[in-house]
């Protein structure tokens, strides 16, 4: 699923969904949680985060909109702001413009909610091995359209999930993670290659994700350059959050977001 918008469409439950928005949400999400922050509530709104705040007053306010720290928060969304000094055993309350909206209605359709990036590819894709039914990679997008960066890492989880199960039986046709092979796309259809074990088979969208991450394999920071949301975060003298969201396979935490919280 290509943009946060598609969930609306979706009318079927997932075993599990890893929330993907490179640039930046679940950047700074897992980056928080690494350097020990003790959980991250996503609020779909700025007023939602402000209350949670005045809840509870040691609650770090975090947030931004167009890329910017809201006015009166403690915190915006580069990951670099997320150090352990700052956020370690604390609780915030984020909301970004797709990322925070994105995770919240994923959880509206899956059964359990990861948050991936291009740094915890590899662990993102491990942590899908304790599922055996439909996967939903959940890319935010910008916009109601499709982001390179979210895509690309999709197909990032999607490659490292094929390595980790050896599965190489492409026979012309690419596999990934985003569909079961138990599911139909129609009525009455002839199920593909059923008689295989150990296969998983993609959708068109995931499929285009992981070719998309063959094209650009370790050239990750490339990929942040060539999207719409890379060039204007430069624009903005954002240089290094690209640098550091394009790490992949850097950080072997993968957050989980239930009961209204993210954690590890
Ligand atoms: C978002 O949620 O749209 C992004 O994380 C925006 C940003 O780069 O801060």
């Amino acid at each position: 699923m290509l943009k946060k918008e598609d969930l609306k469409n979706i009318s079927f439950n997932y075993d599990a969904a890893v929330v993907l928005d490179v640039l930046r949400a679940t950047t700074t999400i897992t980056t928080a949680l690494k350097n020990g922050c003790r959980g991250i509530i996503p609020a779909a709104g700025v007023e939602e985060a402000k209350e949670l705040a005045l809840k509870d007053p040691g609650l770090l306010l975090c947030g931004e909109r167009a890329a910017v720290r809201l006015p009166g928060f403690h915190l915006g969304n580069s990951p670099l702001e997320y150090k352990a000094e700052t956020v370690k055993n604390k609780k915030a309350a984020l909301t970004t413009t797709n990322g925070t909206k994105t995770i919240k209605m994923a959880a509206e359709k899956a059964g359990t909610v990861l948050i991936g990036c291009l740094l915890n590819a590899r662990a993102a894709a491990g942590r899908l091995k304790d599922f055996s039914g439909d996967i939903l990679l959940a890319c935010a997008g910008t916009k109601n359209s499709f982001s390179l960066e979210d895509t690309l890492a999709a197909g990032m989880i999607i490659k490292e999930f094929l390595l980790l199960n050896s599965i190489n039986n492409y026979s012309g046709r690419t596999l990934a993670a985003a569909r079961s092979k138990n599911t139909s796309i129609y009525e009455n259809e002839i199920p593909l290659n059923n008689n295989l074990d150990n296969q998983v088979i993609l959708d068109d969208a995931a499929a285009a994700a992981y070719r998309l991450a063959l094209y650009y394999n370790s050239r990750t920071l490339d990929a942040l350059y060539d999207s719409l949301h890379g060039q204007k975060l430069a624009q903005m003298g954002m240089h290094d959050d690209l640098i550091y969201c394009s790490k992949v396979n850097s950080c072997s935490i993968v957050p989980v977001y239930k009961n209204g919280i993210i954690t590890t």
